[in-house]
């Protein structure tokens, strides 16, 4: 039996843990440094993920078989690279595969050139350069991008010529980002319909998981600030099989191998983030992690062995598995945030009702910014919770996943209304209703 590290304290890492935990050949499961959740149900350890010496030590001690890192940071960071170098088994790409997702450059880059669809970009360094691009392309809307991580924020979609000025000169010359900001994508703003699809790859072949929307918007009806996600459903019924082929066929496989040839092999979760456009799916951005919040209702819904999928992908044979195995039902997830989210907001609040809300066996909550105070759950971050049910159809996963979280209490928490709204709305007209 297998002792399993998870490395991050979200919402997402509570699903990996939870869903790790499930496999018959793991019977411990540690998180770095976790939330009230993953204290209550594991075994929590503090160690910062980006502590990487103290994570070794912790592995090398306890005989961790398999470490799982949740969040960009540290893989960028190049935490694989340290694990391996100690003869550790980690999942994820090491720090150079990891620039798909810390580089936009890199990224937009391997795309123009493997033939991956994504919006026309141009790249500067020197914002006099950028505003001297703006003025030849008229009033075109345009998105101005930090080339480095920026915790999710680094993309500012402009509507005029001066709101893609201020774009350049927030990130270039008051460098809102850092360093991140040293560079600067300028892209052609796409419409349609957003998507993330999510691959696991061993360096050569991948296995695509179903796909899931995320709601990156505070409000309903998609307004309001951009958030890390305020809820996610999979799948999605929009997306035919033709299309996912096609995703497959034009943006997955040209992207792995792309990355062999550069001879940064990736390892690890791909993670599309694409535009449905007139024109066919756009790939909007990389990231090599999973999704918070899509993890959730993707784990929710995943049959297959995520400890196996894991080690199949490290030792490269990921191809001699059976295909993922998903549960038929819909799965969403509704994000419960603190008063104030995505702006700033206070911690240390009292949750009541967990258990009440967990009751249903369709039904689980992940804990994202909890901790435990004096023995209370306590709010402990802008995204408090992800309450994830399964149901038979679409409007059924809803309902419980908002009956459930109505019987949760914190002060001032809120939630979206409307998560997977957009696709009853569609499978309602598609049947006539
Ligand atoms: P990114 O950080 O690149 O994922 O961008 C964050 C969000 O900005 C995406 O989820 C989109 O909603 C939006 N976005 C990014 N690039 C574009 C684009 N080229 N056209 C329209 N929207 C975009
Ligand atoms: N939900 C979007 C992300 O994880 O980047």
């Amino acid at each position: 039996m297998a002792a399993v590290l998870v490395v991050g304290k979200g919402g997402r890492e509570h699903a990996l843990a939870w869903k790790l935990a499930q496999s018959p050949q793991v019977d411990r499961v540690y998180v770095a440094p976790g939330n009230a959740g993953t204290a209550r149900e594991f075994e929590n350890v503090p160690i910062d993920p980006l502590d990487f010496e103290s994570l070794i030590s912790f592995a090398q001690e306890r005989g961790i078989e398999l470490t799982v890192v949740g969040p960009e940071e540290p893989l960028c960071k190049g935490i694989v690279d340290a694990f391996q170098a100690a003869g550790l088994r980690i999942f994820g790409p090491d720090r150079a595969a990891a620039q798909l997702e810390g580089s936009k450059v890199f990224a937009k880059e391997l795309m123009r050139e493997a033939g991956v669809p994504t919006a026309s970009f141009q790249v500067f360094d020197d914002p006099a350069d950028a505003n001297a691009y703006l003025d030849t392309i008229g009033n075109k809307p345009v998105v101005v991008k930090a080339d480095g991580l920026a915790a999710g924020k680094g993309a500012i979609v402009c509507e005029t010529i001066q709101e893609a000025r201020a774009a350049v000169k927030r990130i270039m010359r008051e460098r809102v980002f850092g360093d991140a900001g040293n560079r600067i994508v300028i892209e052609e703003r796409l419409t349609g319909e957003e998507l993330s699809v999510l691959a696991i790859c061993d360096g050569s072949n991948l296995v695509r998981l179903e796909p899931a929307q995320d709601h990156k918007r505070a409000y309903d009806g998609d307004r309001g600030p951009n958030t890390g996600g305020m809820g996610a459903y999979s799948p999605t019924p929009m997306v035919t099989p033709e299309l996912l082929e096609e995703i497959d066929r034009n943006i997955l496989i040209p992207t792995l191998h792309a990355m062999r040839r550069r001879r940064t092999p990736f390892k690890g979760v791909l993670y599309a983030g694409l535009m449905l456009t007139q024109g066919g799916p756009k790939v909007l951005e990389f990231n090599v992690r999973f999704g918070d919040p899509e993890c959730q209702p993707l784990v929710m819904r995943m049959n297959s062995d995520l400890y196996e999928l894991c080690n199949a992908a490290i030792d490269g044979r990921i191809r001699e598995l059976p295909d993922v195995a998903w549960d038929e039902r819909w799965a969403i997830c509704v994000v419960l945030a603190s008063e104030g989210y995505p702006g700033s907001y206070k911690k240390g609040l009292p949750i009541t009702g967990l258990e009440s809300a967990e009751s249903a066996a369709h039904v689980k909550v992940f804990h994202a910014g909890t901790a435990i105070k004096d023995g209370q759950v306590v709010t402990d971050g802008g995204r408090i919770l992800g309450v994830t049910a399964l149901g038979d159809t679409l409007p059924e996963a809803k309902r419980y996943a908002y009956e459930a979280i109505r019987k949760i209490k914190a002060p001032g928490a809120w939630c979206r209304h409307d998560i997977g709204d957009r696709a009853i709305r569609w499978l309602m007209d598609r049947a006539g209703v």
